[in-house]
């Protein structure tokens, strides 16, 4: 059974106060016309306000924190990285490994995703997985070539479980305001799952999420919602505000529920 998520990635935005006010107003919004087990929340804030949210939410709050980044070593001699025990103990259950920024601006090659999920995996944290294509892979007809690369240097030999999430965001659509058209945003997560069947198993496929992200906001939420291999999504700028990731949150508890 797949419950669906509503993702935030608030990137490098926002100061502490201002991601206190947001949890503040955010959680009564949500929970207004939304029953926990509805929707998953994750909340992916800069790294030091992993553990203030996790106070201000307290232990019971369904809603989880996550990190936008880690570091590929257990512990040891890193100055400036995050180990996932540490991130565990500061209050977060799932890592954004893969994100496009990373990528693109910063350089991460496949081989360093992959080093990533598996550092995830083995620290049982729940890996949130992202892929997609460039503007130019997708004008010269290689997306599912490049999404598949990217899923096949990724999860070499590691087990997966249906813990771990799949964010496919085609680039060109991230921060831009041209999301993808659902049926190209279907597509591409019923190929990520039937690539998820044939790797691993039929039964994992089933029950591994799948998200789309790119430009996602409360007016076009619903059409993707609704996609049967569309499990939700991960949101960047439309996160920032607590009424518009409840609202983004809600369409996606009120699209049909588990699969
Ligand atoms: P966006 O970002 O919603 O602002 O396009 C999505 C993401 O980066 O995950």
């Amino acid at each position: 059974m797949r419950i669906p998520c509503a993702y935030a990635n608030w990137k490098m935005h926002k100061t502490l106060p201002e991601a206190l006010e947001f949890i503040y107003e955010f959680v009564p919004a949500l929970f207004r016309d939304v029953k926990e087990g509805d929707v998953g929340v994750t909340i992916f804030p800069p790294a030091p306000y992993i553990w203030p949210i996790r106070q201000e939410l307290g232990d019971d709050s369904p809603i989880f924190i996550g990190s936008q980044n880690i570091y590929t070593e257990k512990e040891g001699a890193f100055t400036g990285e995050l180990s996932g025990n540490i991130l565990r103990s500061a209050g977060a259950s799932h890592i954004l490994v893969g994100h496009s920024e990373r990528r693109h601006k910063l350089d991460e090659s496949n081989e360093l995703v992959g080093r990533k999920l598996d550092r995830v995996i083995r620290d049982r944290l729940f890996p949130v997985l992202c892929v997609g294509e460039l503007l130019r892979d997708r004008e010269a007809g290689r997306t599912k070539e490049v999404v598949k690369e990217q899923l096949e240097a990724a999860w070499t030999g590691q087990e997966v479980t249906g813990g771990a999430i799949i964010a496919y965001e085609p680039v060109w659509a991230i921060g831009t305001g041209k999301n993808a058209e659902p049926r190209d945003a279907q597509e591409m997560c019923e190929y990520i799952r039937t690539w998820i069947a044939e790797y691993f198993t039929p039964e994992t496929a089933a029950s591994i999420r799948i998200l789309y992200g790119g430009s996602v906001n409360p007016e076009n939420i619903s059409q993707y919602a609704r996609l049967p291999d569309v499990d939700g999504a991960l949101v960047g700028g439309a996160s920032l505000d607590p009424g518009s990731f409840a609202a983004i949150a809600k369409a996606i508890a009120h699209s049909g529920g588990a699969r």
